[in-house]
């Protein structure tokens, strides 16, 4: 049975911790539940972690319903939700054009919009005609021109301020709200204020869940991992590996050996020779 927000909020309510975990296509997905992760995040730092750029912003919606697509072909029981990319919320018609694509055409079962008290309005539509939205606030990456990427809300104003975003978000009718680069302590009297669940990342260990990214995780860049991130192995380091004896083995004559090879009846052999 593939979970529901239902199910993420009672995690909150029993006291579960939730993990949740970006995925960008098909065997990211297949594997992520294999682990049992029960939320995935077909993130817009694909925009970084595997198209390459510097940021979230040239993302477009084609690319997050092109992999929202492969995402939820590896997925059976996680509940899937996608990000909405740069300027496809900027108002309430807008906002409703780009979610009825995403969902219709690439799947999703939730969807997460950066921004606080300036997107309820969109909030509030999204929610009264049926689209899971779960918010971002903190360091909000499709502003990261305008904000740097540094830890927010750590001034008094900006940290009621983002109080007050997280309950007017809550009232709004998001599911969820992600806390990205905010004081551990901020983070954690919001999710004593909420009732739906907080995720952080960087955030600390008050939030009601985490949120890490794919690549991090798994130690896949030998550089590019931020402060927030553990990197909970070493995979890049083992695809070097692998792909090192590869080749050369291929460059030995090592590979492939009789295993890997087909073959015909002997008489066909000396047929063609003759
Ligand atoms: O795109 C993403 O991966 C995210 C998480 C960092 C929350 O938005
Ligand atoms: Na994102």
């Amino acid at each position: 049975m593939r979970k529901t927000i239902f199910d993420i909020q009672k995690m909150k309510k029993t006291g579960h911790r939730i993990a949740m975990l970006t995925a960008y296509d098909y065997p990211s997905a297949l594997i992520a539940e294999r682990a049992g992760v029960p939320m995935l995040l077909v993130g817009d730092s694909m925009g970084m972690v595997v198209q390459g750029y510097d940021t979230t912003i040239p993302v477009t919606l084609e690319d997050m319903i092109r992999h929202t697509q492969m995402v939820m072909r590896g997925s059976k029981t996680s509940l899937v939700v996608a990000d909405l990319p740069f300027l496809t919320y900027g108002d309430e018609q807008t906002a409703l054009v780009a979610a009825k694509r995403l969902m219709q055409e690439g799947g999703a079962l939730a969807l997460k919009l950066e921004g606080g008290e300036q997107i309820v309005p969109t909030v509030k539509k999204l929610t009264a005609l049926g689209v899971p939205v779960m918010g971002h606030l903190g360091f909000t990456p499709q502003s990261q021109l305008q904000q740097g990427v540094r830890v927010q809300a750590k001034e008094i104003e900006d940290a009621k301020q983002l109080i007050k975003d997280a309950l007017a978000l809550e009232k709004a009718g998001a599911f969820g709200v992600v806390l990205e680069l905010v004081p551990a302590q901020l983070a954690k009297i919001v999710s004593e204020k909420l009732t739906i669940p907080t995720i952080g990342i960087g955030a600390g260990a008050g939030c009601d869940g985490q949120v890490q990214v794919w690549h991090d995780l798994l130690g896949i860049f030998d550089s590019k991992t931020p402060r927030h991130a553990r990197r909970f192995t070493e995979i890049g380091a083992e695809m070097v590996k692998a792909i090192h004896q590869y080749v050369s083995e291929v460059e030995a004559g090592q590979f492939p050996t009789d295993a890997q090879s087909a073959s015909m009846p002997a008489e066909n052999v000396q047929k063609l020779l003759n």
